[in-house]
């Protein structure tokens, strides 16, 4: 219908100017497979139109062929054909869709619920503002269902629809939908989510999705889509404080200087005052330049790239923040842990955290306790595995600007990375920074490592025998240490039989305990070559990580790893100690090489194949490589 002046024109842009007026809301659903999620998401685009004439037509030939319906539309098809898994017959990723009704636009994350998926749904649930959780009337609430709606109430989610679903495959009961709700809300209500809206529906049916439904006559409240159109969600990000974590440094040419990135929250104008974290160091904003031309204002969700009045130093990873509330530093915290991978967690471990656009070095300590997501309980635990979600200090190796997760997700939620295979394994929430971080300074000592060098003379190293039980690390570090001691050197051998009857004697042969038991000796040898000593270190040391992270304690050259080389066939038919016969008995469980893994060094300093060198000649070559490297003085 043409507007009031009559132009078709006006009409078009008045069109076009509600649609970008209308409030977006993202969501996401959540439920167990089958639960019927991807028929509620083609309901959702089938309804607003989105669907095109093609996609219909091939969608109610495969209803005839491949559908469960009986040749009725089947609606699970054309979510799943959309993403071409059809045959596959489960939702493997999350799929971002985009559907507009005429009140709202909508962008819904269609996360599977398959046990191992966790990931998908944290990435999922990380941006959303609602979840719709979904039910099988016929099942209820299940353990999924509360796992889901623990992890979305966890990520920050506020609003929560419960759509309990296939309705008419229980008869349309109100006991059967009451009875779910009731248990539903009071899960909700201990997980801490107060807007909880519970609506009885057949996304198959199309029972009250838009249209309230003639079955359930005794339900009063909104259609899911009315709902969704009219849940009061305004983008919150809006009225924090600015934040925008540098991406990149724009600099084209010597006259121009900006920082680029996504403004995560607040509001920015040229002429306000910002700080930069890490460095403290503050200035003005002079432009918001992006791809258009200047703006005179951005806010949270745009991309741009600001210059400053003064010239100072910001890098990628810096975040650029208002002056008068700019985030902490910190380089500890408490924090939610969600674990990813198949891989259990091993509390001690290095890996990377990437937080914002900074990705830094990070060590979870051990779980203070693991969350029954079923009671809520907390239960002790030594590590997380696939799925677990503990509470845990971390550590990273600088400190870093955030906020806590509840304030500000961006600044405050994080991703676990494996160093070695670069996966993600888990994700993370901050609670707040550990008070110890700040009440312990380094003191300033005067008699330092090059002092303790000098006085003894020589360099001080630590030699790392890595191998299997038996290969001959002891015998050879022994013979290397007599060597050196003759030679007038100060050394310490640190072995690990003997460590584990001291500073290691609580520690088993786990994968999370050989994981703590290097690196407390990886520390006891860094603070060795800080008193000026040769230090052998004689350790399975099966893992590449740890063993990365040793060298990592002490300066570039200070590391000699030593491979002794002995394949596990002659270590066995060696075994001085007996164990490997205990261990092929069953007798001796989680040992290297049998039911627990080696991972040989990629490239060590020196390798020593025990096969063709005696322990003398092998402790030689040892001998001569720290002389080569000027290692002895
Ligand atoms: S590490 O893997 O954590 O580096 P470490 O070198 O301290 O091991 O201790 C290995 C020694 O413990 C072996 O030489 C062997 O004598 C003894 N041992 C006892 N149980 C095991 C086991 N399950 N696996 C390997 N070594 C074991």
């Amino acid at each position: 219908m043409p507007a009031d002046d009559g132009s078709i024109d006006s009409d078009i842009e008045a069109y076009l100017a509600a649609h970008e007026r209308k409030t977006l809301l993202r969501f996401i659903t959540c439920g167990s497979v089958d639960d019927g999620k991807s028929t509620l998401i083609g309901r959702f685009l089938y309804e607003s139109k989105l669907v095109f004439e093609d996609q219909l037509a091939a969608l109610e030939a495969d209803s005839k062929t491949l559908g469960t319906q009986g040749g009725e539309l089947d609606f699970a098809l054309l979510v799943d054909g959309l993403q071409a898994e059809r045959e596959q017959g489960i939702t493997i990723d999350v799929a971002y869709r985009f559907f507009s009704t005429p009140r709202r636009t909508f962008i819904v994350a269609d996360t599977p619920g398959h046990e191992q998926y966790t990931r998908n749904m944290v990435t999922g649930a990380s941006t959303a503002q609602l979840a719709v959780v979904l039910v099988d009337a016929r099942k209820g609430v299940l353990t999924q269902t509360r796992r889901h709606t623990y992890l979305v109430a966890l990520l920050g989610i506020r609003h929560l629809v419960l759509a309990v679903n296939k309705l008419d495959l229980v008869g349309y009961s109100r006991e059967v939908f009451e009875e779910i709700e009731s248990q539903y809300r009071r899960f909700a209500a201990e997980v801490g989510v107060d807007d909880v809206v519970c609506i009885p529906l057949s996304a198959l049916r199309g029972d009250n999705i838009t249209a309230p439904s003639p079955n359930t006559p005794w339900y009063e409240g909104p259609t899911l889509i009315e709902h969704l159109e009219t849940v009061p969600v305004d983008d919150e990000r809006q009225a924090k404080p600015f934040r925008m974590p540098v991406q990149w440094v724009n600099r084209p040419d010597p006259e121009f200087r900006g920082f680029s990135g996504l403004i995560v929250s607040g509001v920015i104008h040229p002429g306000d005052p910002v700080r930069i974290l890490p460095s403290g160091r503050t200035s003005v904003v002079s432009r918001i330049v992006t791809f258009d031309g200047d703006l005179p204002e951005a806010s949270a969700g745009q991309s741009v790239t600001l210059t400053l009045a003064e010239e100072i130093d910001v890098s990628r990873g810096d975040v650029i923040a208002a002056a008068d509330s700019a985030p902490a530093l910190a380089d500890q915290f408490e924090a939610h842990v969600i674990w990813m991978a198949d891989t259990e967690m091993l509390p001690g471990r290095p890996y990377l955290m990437k937080i914002g656009t900074l990705t830094v070095g990070l060590v979870i300590g051990p779980p203070k306790y693991r969350i029954n997501v079923d009671t809520l309980e907390h239960a002790a635990a030594k590590t997380l595995t696939l799925n677990e979600i503990g509470v845990c200090n971390v550590s990273v190796d600088r400190p870093i600007p955030f906020d806590p997760y509840r304030v500000n997700r961006d600044m405050g939620g994080f991703i676990v990375i494996d160093r070695l295979s670069n996966e993600t394994v888990g994700a993370g929430l901050l609670h707040f920074a550990l008070r110890r971080a700040h009440n312990i300074h380094w003191q300033a000592i005067e008699v330092n490592k090059a002092a303790h060098a000098r006085l003894k003379g020589q360099e001080p190293t630590v030699v790392w025998f890595t191998g299997l039980s038996g290969a001959g690390k002891s015998t050879i570090a022994n013979i290397v240490e007599r060597k050196l001691h003759e030679m007038g050197r100060h050394t310490y051998l640190l072995d690990g039989d003997n460590v584990r009857h001291g500073l290691n004697r609580d520690l088993g042969f786990t994968d999370a305990d050989r994981v703590e038991n290097i690196r407390r000796v990886a520390e006891v040898a860094a603070l060795m070559v800080d008193a000026g000593l040769i230090v052998l270190v004689s350790f399975i040391s099966p893992f590449r990580t740890e063993r990365a992270m040793a060298r990592e304690r002490v300066a570039e050259g200070e590391f000699l790893e030593v491979y002794v080389d002995t394949p596990l066939a002659v270590a066995e038919a060696r075994d001085h100690k007996g164990l490997y016969a205990k261990a092929r008995r069953g007798e001796l469980p989680n040992f290297t090489g049998i039911d627990s893994p080696y991972e040989p060094p990629e490239s060590p300093e020196l390798r020593l194949d025990t096969t063709r060198l005696s322990p003398e000649e092998a402790a030689d070559r040892v001998i001569a490589a720290l002389q080569e490297r000027g290692r002895l003085g």
